[in-house]
């Protein structure tokens, strides 16, 4: 491709979860204000309005230029159902570049569809790796990490593990893109946000849990909901659709909502979800990106990853993060000595410092332009 065809070709960003539109909103900004011709599409994974749109306008981000909805389907023919449709897309746009953000079923497709099609995939937050082939997006990244052309990864430690798999692409250690994105939302979420008003207790614990290796199991869903009405203190739970689903199918779910020291409320907005992790006593979660969040100088908060493994390990390093596992004593313990020691956390987050989109741009720019 010559200099001047690749600069009149679009940059497509795609996303299709909620976290992807979180951490792309600081890529999208990027990328506009260096006057990148951008196509920006929702590949239609997260469809309900408070798991898609919600944030798309929230984050004052543009409409997206194509947007899809996939409904509910196995992770095969969701996964099939992206590729298609991207295929489609790619063929009639024809851009420079995509751009797809972590792990999901959405990003695997999409860069499947593109490197079908000959068209350069970066990923974004390349890298990760838990090391525990039980979770769909263990699949997903080191699929997507195989196949894409420039790998933005987020730590050393991601780095290190791209190196070692060999991959073909060019890797470039960026920072991870949420620490813009809470850089660029708490102010703004502390003037806008009335969350706190919703909320019934004045300490509280922030839990969130959505993972499929976790809630699909439903021994191990009953098991976070008696460990948190059991927790010495209250917890408020913005609850998942897919936990939700799971809880309302088992015939739990009317009970749970009754539990006096845990609040359940729909899924948030990020600018009152930022605005519980800044108040909250600590976080118990198995959310990936909240694991990052928590460590961002102006949240700072402890946190209780309820899993088996984490492909953030850099977190639970710093002193953030513990890995606590999925059992009900174990998880109790480690929240009652967390907040009796309340241990001073790092001032510096190991995710970067809030410049990661903006490195990430300057990187496109100069792979497209040379
Ligand atoms: C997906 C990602 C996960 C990411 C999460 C972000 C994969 C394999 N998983 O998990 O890595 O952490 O998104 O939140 O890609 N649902 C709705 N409305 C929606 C979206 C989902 O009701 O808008 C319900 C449906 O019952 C659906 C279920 O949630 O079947 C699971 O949705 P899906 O997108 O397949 O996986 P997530 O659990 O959201
Ligand atoms: N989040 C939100 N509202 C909520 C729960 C989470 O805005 O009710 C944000 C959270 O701040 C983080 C992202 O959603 O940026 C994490 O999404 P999720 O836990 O669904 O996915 P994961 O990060 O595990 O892929």
């Amino acid at each position: 491709m010559t200099t001047s065809e690749s600069q009149m070709k679009a940059v497509t960003v795609v996303v299709g979860t909620r976290p992807e539109i979180i951490k792309m909103a600081p890529v999208i900004r990027a990328l506009q204000k260096n006057e990148f011709p951008l196509i920006f599409v929702h590949c239609g994974q997260h469809y309900d309005y408070n798991m898609s749109q919600q944030f798309i306008e929230e984050l004052e981000l543009p409409p997206p230029d194509y947007g899809y909805k996939v409904k509910a389907y196995s992770q095969g023919a969701q996964t099939a159902r992206i590729i298609t449709h991207m295929e489609r897309l790619l063929k009639k746009t024809s851009p420079a570049l995509v751009l797809a953000e972590g792990d999901t079923n959405g990003v695997l497709a999409t860069a499947l569809a593109a490197v079908k099609r000959g068209i350069p995939v970066g990923h974004v937050e390349a890298g990760l790796r838990s090391f525990d082939l039980r979770m769909p997006e263990e699949h997903n990244r080191r699929l997507t990490d195989h196949i894409s052309t420039y790998l933005f990864a987020p730590t050393k430690n991601a780095e290190n593990n791209l190196k070692r798999e060999s991959v073909w692409g060019k890797i470039y250690a960026t920072g991870n893109t949420v620490i813009d994105a809470v850089i660029q939302h708490l102010s703004i979420a502390e003037k806008k946000s009335k969350i706190l008003e919703v909320v019934r207790f004045e300490n509280f614990v922030l839990a969130t849990a959505h993972r499929a290796e976790n809630v699909d199991d439903l021994a191990v869903l009953k098991n976070f909901m008696e460990t948190f009405a059991e927790a010495s203190q209250p917890v408020v739970y913005p609850m998942h659709p897919r936990t939700k689903k799971r809880l309302q199918q088992s015939g739990v779910y009317t009970k749970i909502k009754k539990f006096k020291n845990i609040q359940i409320l729909p899924p948030l907005g990020y600018l009152d979800f930022l605005v519980l992790m800044k108040n909250c006593e600590m976080i118990v979660t198995d959310s990936g990106g909240i694991q990052e969040e928590a460590t961002a100088p102006c949240i700072r908060k402890p946190v209780l990853v309820i899993r088996l493994s984490t492909e953030r390990p850099e977190a639970v390093k710093a002193g953030f993060a513990e890995v606590v596992g999925i059992k009900k004593q174990k998880i109790l313990k480690a929240m009652t000595r967390t907040l009796e020691k309340r241990r001073e956390l790092p001032a510096k987050s190991p995710y970067g410092n809030g410049n990661a989109a903006e490195k990430i741009v300057r990187i496109i720019k100069k792979e497209l332009t040379f």
